[in-house]
């Protein structure tokens, strides 16, 4: 048999190990192993009982996401139609799951008869994630085994759930001893059903799924959460499938649901979402880092500045178990921050995300300080406090001489020059940028930003700490806003002049939002702070002097104090969290427009989405051509998990892809020939589109 499988007939079992480094990945070559080791055991009149396992523990991840999108995905024998065959055999199998069964993986272990799953074992049917449905008769066997309405919280959450709840639900039949014991136990399992004569399968537990609930479940459910769904087409393609297996016979739901799966599959979203997950995966690896390189070992960290930023970073390493020193000059400062975060964690306690026993040890791990005599011992300091460089360098040379060697010094800063700030120091390589985003503990993302003299260990380190505190860590070469904000530059920048030019923030954030975006630009800037991105200006003066309009909105604001949501009036008007429009705006950008000879008109949807969206692209692209991005997928992780983009969208590079590069360009041009004086300052294409285009290349990458 061939190395893709271990066969082996014990005792009246055949056992069947799957074993495709490193997740059993379900690609066509596992599938042609599986189902020939499959018929071999059913045919062979010794083996009374088939165990399914992983041979290196996991059991599997589910489909090749590689095949998707080629012919290898539906290729002979297609993965439903391995699980049917499997349902089908006249004797029990068993899936002993260890480890991790998702997706395909799971559903493969419910084409069996019966499942035992090692202690520590997660599995889910997290297909949602790539923006498509269980397609391997996982939408039509769930509800038969748990009910409709358990198995559609599942495929629809996408979540993994562990072996407890998993036998709770029913999806699990046994739980074993421990992952050591896992076939062991399996075998006994086996040979009960064999002494018992167990059917090869058991009766189905739910052979009306829908039958404890009303007619009209799933419509209402549909009504209820479509708003939540935005424009994302699997949610509803599962809603249908789990129709099908409420009202139809199993065979002809299977057949609906494949129906369904191809139309996920063959879909933008599913494209956007797949080419999201390798993008993750490609993040981790960095030219010129070996794997190998040893990591400095971070057992303590120190964060300075007890302002929301700071307490946010804080509380994620005191999340992990980490101990960290919370600095601030300023007692009054430094206690109003415990304090915050003591608040943010009782409300998780309200909402029975923690117990109050962990937030008791939590908050122990936290120990606040007003003396950076007490950061000696700290292996990572990471400083939060305000985006002024006189500041930062002066909290590095504190560091300096307080801090033992070898420490690594990173800087939330956003906007600032991190060359400039190290070379305070005597130890530059040990300099780093750590960009989190507010709110820190909640925020995904963490740019890491490499400066000259940053040393590989740390750079590698950086990333390890960051994946620790269950960070996705974005590399970043050292300049003004790094990727994430400089991109907001241009994007923020045009927003400001279409309402100098006629729109309303309103609408331009409607636009943004219609496109799936979390928030519109201008909710983000009144929830960031007016008082922030001006000092973010501020670092910058210099490139934007020359032009008048440059935000005149937001700076004007900043003049009357109206600091956005904290201040309750930005450009919307705020009563709590919710928000009104102000007419009071209008006003403003009409008498600015005239002050600065714009004329006002009507302004499309489309010139906002086009403006707003491509002078964004168009800076990341620039990124790349410059070096600071080191690869366009990493732009679309930056926005997606930083600026709320949205994945299935796969962030700005991907939907500028599927736009196409030359429309982008395009229209560039066009609003640099329509805007006059305005457009010959800010629609510069990059140089790297520009010879995109011309070579006709449909991806983004430098060349
Ligand atoms: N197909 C192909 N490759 C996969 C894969 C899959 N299903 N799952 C993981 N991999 C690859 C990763 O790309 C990575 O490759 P690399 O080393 O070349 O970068 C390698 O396996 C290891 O994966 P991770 O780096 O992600 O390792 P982790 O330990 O961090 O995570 C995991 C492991 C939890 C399995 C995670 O990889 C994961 O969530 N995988 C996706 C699982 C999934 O969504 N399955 C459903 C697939 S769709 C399906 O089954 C359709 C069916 O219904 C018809």
């Amino acid at each position: 048999m061939c190395d893709l499988i271990h066969y082996r007939v014990e005792d009246g079992l055949a056992l069947i190990g799957l074993n495709r480094a490193p997740v059993n990945a379900l690609d066509q070559s596992l599938r042609a192993a599986l189902i020939n080791a499959c018929e071999r055991a059913a045919a062979d009149i010794t083996v009374g009982a088939i165990i399914l396992y992983g041979a290196q523990g996991l059991f599997s991840a589910g489909a090749d996401i590689k095949e998707f999108g080629t012919e290898a995905c539906f290729a002979e024998p297609s993965l439903p139609g391995t699980l049917t065959r499997l349902s089908e055999i006249h004797k029990p199998l068993v899936a002993a799951l260890g480890t991790l069964a998702l997706g395909g993986g799971l559903e493969l272990a419910l084409a069996c008869g019966y499942r035992i799953g090692e202690p520590g074992a997660r599995m889910g049917l997290s297909e949602i994630n790539l923006g498509l449905l269980p397609g391997a008769g996982g939408t039509q066997r769930l509800p038969r085994l748990i009910g409709a309405e358990s198995a559609l919280n599942l495929i629809l959450s996408g979540e993994q759930i562990d072996a407890e709840r998993a036998r709770m639900l029913g999806i699990l039949d046994r739980i074993a001893t421990s992952a050591e014991q896992l076939l062991d136990e399996a075998r006994a399992y086996a040979h009960e059903l064999i002494d018992c004569g167990a059917p090869a399968r058991p009766a189905e537990a739910w052979p009306n799924p829908a039958e404890d609930l009303p007619d009209d479940f799933l419509a209402r459910y549909r009504v209820e959460h479509e708003p939540r769904w935005k424009s994302r087409l699997a949610p509803r393609l599962v809603l249908s499938a789990l129709e099908a297996a409420c009202l139809l016979p199993m065979e002809e739901g299977l057949v609906r649901e494949l129906t369904l799966f191809k139309q996920a599959e063959a879909s933008r979203q599913s494209r956007a979402l797949r080419h999201v997950f390798f993008a993750e995966r490609e993040a981790r690896r960095i030219p010129q880092i070996e794997a190998a390189v040893a990591l400095r070992k971070i057992n303590k960290i120190a964060v300075i500045g007890a302002g929301t930023l700071g307490c946010g970073i804080a509380m994620n390493f005191a999340d992990v178990g980490i101990p960290v020193a919370l600095m601030d000059l300023d007692g009054r400062t430094l206690n109003r921050g415990l304090e915050r975060v003591r608040e943010n964690y009782q409300l998780s306690v309200k909402r029975g995300k923690l117990s109050a026993v962990q937030v008791q040890q939590r908050m122990e791990l936290l120990f606040g300080t007003l003396d950076y005599a007490d950061l000696s011992d700290a292996d990572l300091v990471i400083e939060a406090v305000c985006e002024k460089m006189e500041i930062k360098q002066q909290v590095f040379l504190s560091l300096e001489k307080f801090c033992k060697p070898g420490v690594i010094l990173a800087t939330n800063t956003s906007s600032l020059d991190i060359d400039a700030l190290a070379a305070t120091v005597s130890r530059p390589q040990d300099v780093i940028g750590l960009h989190f985003f507010t709110p820190a503990n909640v925020m995904r993302l963490v740019e890491i930003v490499r400066c000259q003299a940053t040393a590989p260990d740390v750079v590698a380190t950086a990333m390890d700490i960051a994946g620790r505190i269950g960070k996705l860590p974005v590399i970043s070469g050292n300049g003004a806003g790094s990727i994430g904000n400089r991109m907001l530059e241009p994007y923020a920048r045009e927003a400001h002049r279409l309402v100098l030019e006629g729109a309303t923030p309103a609408q331009v954030d409607a636009v943004l939002t219609g496109l799936d975006l979390n928030m519109g630009v201008f909710s983000m800037l009144d929830l960031a702070g007016i008082d922030v991105s001006f000092l973010m200006r501020e670092a910058n003066r210099a490139a934007i002097a020359h032009d008048q309009s440059y935000c005149c909105l937001a700076e004007e604001l900043y003049a009357l104090g109206r600091y956005g949501q904290k201040s309750g009036r930005g450009f919307y008007l705020y009563e709590g969290r919710s928000r009104t429009e102000d007419k009071e705006i209008v006003t403003l950008a009409e008498q600015l427009a005239r002050e600065l000879n714009v004329t006002r008109r009507c302004i499309e949807d489309l010139e906002i989405h086009d403006r707003c969206l491509f002078t964004m692209i168009n800076e990341g692209i620039r990124l790349l051509d410059e070096g600071i991005a080191l690869r366009a997928s990493d732009i679309d992780l930056v926005w997606i998990n930083g600026y709320g983009f949205p994945a299935h969208l796969g962030g700005p590079m991907h939907y500028a892809e599927q736009l196409g590069l030359d429309t982008v360009l395009n229209r560039i041009l066009h609003y640099r020939h329509v805007q006059g004086e305005y457009g010959e300052m800010w629609f510069r294409p990059a140089a790297l589109l520009e010879r995109l285009v011309a070579a006709g290349k449909c991806r983004i990458e430098k060349i």
